[in-house]
């Protein structure tokens, strides 16, 4: 544990997206509580939302954001366990401050070991979308192909992997020609571009031939409406982002007569339906298919003092990387 009192934090005063670095006082773990000193944090499309007021959580500001993390237990609060000290761990924020800064404070339920053959990188980014892949390709029981949209996001290529392994057929969709390369590489039959002239066809009759009657949609906007209209009778839409940042917009004439269905996923939501042993197990197995399924290409490391321009990389190619605080 440093002897300092202080640390270095990305502070967000309003929801405007814009952030200061300031010092601030490392906080103390309360009952139940530990304190984390981070080692990484990835900017999600959801930390990028929170700063905008757009997402589905809002806290007291000004406000530490960033909602994962891995780190070490540095302190430990009453009640907890002081054999976890030193533990690596990756971590959830709790209900206040979150993990762009150099310490944070967290429920000692937010914390899951890392192993040892997982680096503090890639356990920074195994929570929010590993568990939502998970979550997602879990929901496709009983069909063999379902469509996702945003299917080049490090979300999207797990969702692929898994749906590889599982003996699903995809159709993904991405909105550039290089996205279209990188998801073939991952061994993806089926990927269209929803820029391409051709898209609307070759989509229904994809969907058709494959009877893909379920969507996995990180969009929304126009798409969301465009793709289900052009789904086969009786699909389902799952909304579980928002990227263009427009809402959802639906044909009456697929809800009413084309038998459709739109709903959400939030993990935050999800999360709760588990008992804790069963997302321990998940965490477990989870870390032994980390070089694989799980695997999240990281393409630059910022520390808090350059938030802004890491912020800036990120949103200028969100595809091209994951963008990580290292304090
Ligand atoms: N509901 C939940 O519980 C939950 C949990 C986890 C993640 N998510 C959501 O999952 C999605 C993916 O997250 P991630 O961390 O995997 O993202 P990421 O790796 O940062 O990638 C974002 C992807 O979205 C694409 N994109 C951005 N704006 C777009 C737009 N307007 N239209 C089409 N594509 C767009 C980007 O393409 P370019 O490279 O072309 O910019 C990129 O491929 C996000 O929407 C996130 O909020 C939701």
């Amino acid at each position: 544990m440093t002897t300092s009192k202080t640390m270095r934090a990305a502070v967000l005063k309003n929801y405007n997206g814009l952030l200061t670095v300031e010092e601030r006082d490392i906080p103390t773990p309360r009952s139940g509580e530990l304190l984390i000193k981070i080692a990484a944090s990835p900017i999600n499309p959801s930390d990028v939302m929170f700063t905008y007021g757009m997402y589905g959580i809002r806290k007291p500001l000004p406000a530490i954001p960033g909602f994962e993390a891995s780190g070490v237990v540095v302190a430990v609060g009453a009640g907890v366990d002081p054999g976890r000290l030193g533990q690596r761990v990756a971590c959830f924020a709790g209900t206040d401050d979150g993990s762009w800064a150099e310490y944070m404070r967290v429920p000692a339920t937010n914390t899951f070991p890392v192993a040892d053959h997982v680096s503090d990188e890639q356990a920074s980014m195994m929570l929010v979308n590993p568990l939502t892949a998970r979550a997602l390709v879990d929901m496709v029981e009983g069909q063999h192909a379902f469509v996702q949209t945003a299917a080049a996001s490090a979300l999207g290529k797990m969702i692929q992997r898994l749906a590889s392994e599982r003996g699903l057929a995809t159709i993904n969709i991405v909105r550039r020609g290089e996205a279209v390369a990188e998801l073939r590489a991952l061994g993806a039959e089926h990927v269209l571009n929803s820029h391409d002239a051709n898209f609307e066809e070759t989509f229904r009759d994809l969907a058709k031939s494959l009877n893909a009657r379920l969507c996995f949609d990180a969009v929304a906007g126009e798409l969301t409406g465009r793709l289900l209209h052009l789904m086969p009778r009786g699909s389902r839409m799952i909304v579980y982002g928002g990227l263009s940042m427009q809402p959802v917009t639906i044909g009456l004439d697929d809800l009413i007569f084309r038998h459709k269905q739109v709903e959400g996923f939030w993990l935050s939501t999800w999360m709760p339906t588990l008992s804790p042993a069963h997302l321990q197990s998940i965490w477990q197995e989870e870390q032994t298919h980390i070089g694989g399924t799980f695997k999240t290409d990281v393409r630059a490391r910022y520390p808090i003092d350059q938030i802004a321009e890491a912020l800036a990389e990120y949103s200028a190619h969100m595809s091209g990387g994951k963008v990580l605080i290292t304090p």
